[in-house]
């Protein structure tokens, strides 16, 4: 890869982030930083698309997930970490770029489909909710963003914003607005604590980086595994035992997991063994989060989104200045 990508990510604010995202997206975007140009957005408007009610658990959670990066050890003298309500140019750009695509097209997308499904919108659903990946256009091609790590959820959306650029360049004759890739995770689909559904903050079944030990224990010791295997001694199921799922995602070392899957499948190797081996592998992995979490304040936080805004900012102007003069609205 190129050393000219500039990299672009984003999380809505409405809860502490958990394991799907820091296995799925967090870890790699430590290493992206060390290599490109990166910006971590926390997408405060688009989180308000469905929750427009509940303002208030997004502005709380806005500095706790900025507490979850640096915990991990995003790092705001290499990534720009910035609030999207900050930066009124992409709210600016959106309005142009929903000129450029239909609400069919916006209806037929995966992601906006299955989230319609989850929630109550009944047949009101808010224009501003079937828009918000217009918006996520106009966050990705606002810093000519090239590499957009995400889970596989948001391929669709990555797809949509593609579409504009291409639409936008040939409409208005120009090379302004850049296309990008998306980078995915290695694990991309990290099973909630009940074996039933992706983990998910909304489902009550995740892991948080934030959760304390004595949390984290409880959580593993609920986990789901096989129900048939009720005797140490009976052979157990490897697939679909979330224990198995995130020791898969997890431990390190994969020749000990292989005989450890091995020993479970024969029988002999107890649940609560397993699970002993997965809370001191989460334990060792979540210590150092924890640690660097309790040492950032909410100031602390403020002042880092607060700084990293005025410099995205900037990028933002130049773009939206550059877009609106492919559009020739240009008033001198
Ligand atoms: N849709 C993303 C999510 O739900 C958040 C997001 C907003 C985003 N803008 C983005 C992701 C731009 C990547 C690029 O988590």
């Amino acid at each position: 890869m190129s050393v000219n990508q500039i990299v672009l990510t984003a999380d809505r604010p409405t809860g502490h982030l958990h394991l799907g995202h820091y296995i799925g997206s967090l870890k790699s975007r430590v290493e992206l930083q060390e290599h490109y140009k990166c910006f971590v957005m926390i997408a405060d408007i688009q989180a308000l698309s469905d929750n427009f009610d509940n303002p208030e658990k997004v502005r709380i959670n806005v500095a706790e997930v900025c507490k979850d990066y640096i915990s991990v050890g995003i790092d705001p003298e290499k990534s720009t970490l910035f609030i999207q309500s900050l930066i009124p140019e992409l709210t600016e750009l959106t309005i142009y770029y929903l000129n450029l695509i239909s609400v069919t097209r916006l209806e037929r997308n995966p992601t906006v489909k299955a989230e319609l499904q989850q929630k109550s919108f009944h047949d009101s659903i808010p224009a501003g909710f079937l828009a918000y990946p217009v918006s996520q256009a106009a966050d990705i091609t606002a810093f000519k963003a090239t590499l957009i790590p995400v889970g596989e959820d948001q391929l669709p959306l990555i797809e949509i914003a593609n579409e504009i650029v291409r639409r936008f360049n040939r409409i208005y004759n120009s090379k302004v607005l850049i296309e990008s890739k998306p980078i995915l995770g290695k694990v991309q689909r990290l099973v909630g604590i009940d074996g039933k559904a992706k983990a998910s903050k909304s489902l009550g079944n995740a892991i948080f980086m934030s959760d304390t030990p004595e949390i984290l224990k409880q959580k593993i010791y609920n986990m789901y595994t096989d129900p048939n295997h009720i005797k140490i001694s009976d052979p157990g199921k490897v697939e679909g035992n979330v224990v198995f799922s995130y020791l898969d995602a997890f431990f390190e070392d994969k020749e000990e997991l292989k005989s450890l899957k091995k020993r479970y499948q024969k029988g002999g190797l107890g649940d609560s063994v397993l699970k002993g081996i997965l809370n001191d592998t989460l334990q060792n992995i979540l210590a150092p989060i924890r640690e660097k979490r309790a040492s950032v304040s909410n100031e602390n936080v403020m002042e880092i989104l607060i700084s990293g805004s005025q410099k995205a900012r900037e990028i933002a102007k130049n773009t939206l200045a550059e877009v609106k003069e492919a559009i020739g609205l240009l008033y001198k």
